[in-house]
């Protein structure tokens, strides 16, 4: 199902990266795929995350090197009951960190170090922030969402997650790029780190035209979720997008999809179709902005014109993610 995008090349923007890694919540695994004793390494920024679940349900997301010798512990960690277990001396880590057993007994008194850790809606969140520093905010609770995501992809795309992030206060490129027509419903709105953009559209279906309503809202530069209405039909359909900075411009997308039907019989069957019409589309909008992605450079002072103030307060709202700049 998740769909690898390998980039051969590194672009010239790489090398240059104008762009420091943010701080905020960043996706790591699917909590789904992680059944009781799966030890996952995932990429976060210039380093490793090794997120495991132990026998009886907890999550942990830990520093890859194992404090004894340095072995990372997702290159053949296991679990073993509770304990994360190192493949190296087989020395075995609680979940609160502490080195507990080994073969012999003997444990050291370093433990490990853990990320802070949501999961939320399926997914497995941390928090990348100063060093030392708890995190400062949550991620938001979708109110109106009763039903699980069903579906997903991931790909890894030569950019910055700001940049990936800007496409949804970018109305100007829709049009162009990707055919969609899509009107700003009402003002954008910056909450602390919350970034709304309330968005409608009109199309042509069998059905005649109907009105469609998007909320898109971002969470620091991690986290998107688009809520996607079509009153007419009774159908809301989910979209989350999580961006997770691999390395200095290089960005890992993870995305799922679910719907809810607010009318009879036709919505409960209709609300699956859009979801799955909305990833496509998804999909196909992702591959259209990938050249530009690939062969851009960041523009610090763009030169915005009239109907561009969503991009020029999206790019004021994302400089509280770069603290030390
Ligand atoms: S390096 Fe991990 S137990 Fe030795
Ligand atoms: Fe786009």
């Amino acid at each position: 199902m998740p769909i690898e995008v390998a980039d051969p090349l590194p672009r010239a923007a790489e090398s240059s990266a104008p762009l420091g890694y943010p701080m905020g919540w960043f996706w790591v695994a699917d909590a789904r795929e992680l059944k009781p004793g799966t030890v996952r390494r995932s990429r976060l920024m210039d380093g490793d995350v090794v997120v495991y679940r132990t026998r009886s349900g907890l999550v942990r997301a830990v520093r890859p090197y194992c404090p004894h010798l340095g072995a990372h512990l997702g290159a053949g960690g296991t679990v073993a009951g509770e304990n994360l277990v190192c493949p190296f001396h087989h020395f075995e880590f609680a979940p609160d960190g502490r080195c507990v057993d080994s073969p012999d007994g003997a444990t050291i008194p370093v433990g490990l170090n853990h990320y802070e850790l949501r999961e939320q809606h399926g997914q497995v969140f941390v928090w990348q922030g100063p060093e030392g520093q708890s995190p400062t905010w949550e991620l938001p609770e979708v109110a109106d969402f009763g039903v699980a995501p069903i579906f997903g992809w991931s790909r890894e795309i030569p950019t910055h997650a700001q940049e990936l992030a800007e496409n949804a206060a970018d109305f100007r490129h829709l049009s162009v790029l990707h055919d969609v027509h899509m009107a700003e419903a009402e003002p954008c709105e910056a909450d602390g780190p919350i970034f709304r953009v309330h968005t409608r559209s009109t199309g042509q279906g069998r059905v005649g035209l109907f009105e469609s309503r998007q909320t898109i809202v971002m969470a620091g530069l991690g986290y998107t979720h688009i809520r996607f209405a079509i009153p007419r039909l009774g159908v809301v359909a989910h979209m989350w997008a999580m961006q997770t900075p691999i390395a200095p411009w290089r960005t890992h997308v993870y995305s799922v999809f679910a719907w809810e039907s607010t009318g009879g019989a036709v919505s409960r069957v209709l609300a699956p179709v859009v979801a799955r019409l909305a990833s496509q589309a998804m999909t196909k909008v992702l591959s259209e902005d990938i050249p530009i992605w690939e062969n851009k450079r960041y523009n610090p002072h763009p030169r915005l014109v009239a109907g561009e103030s969503t991009l020029s307060r999206f790019r004021l709202w994302t400089r509280q993610f770069y603290p030390s700049e």
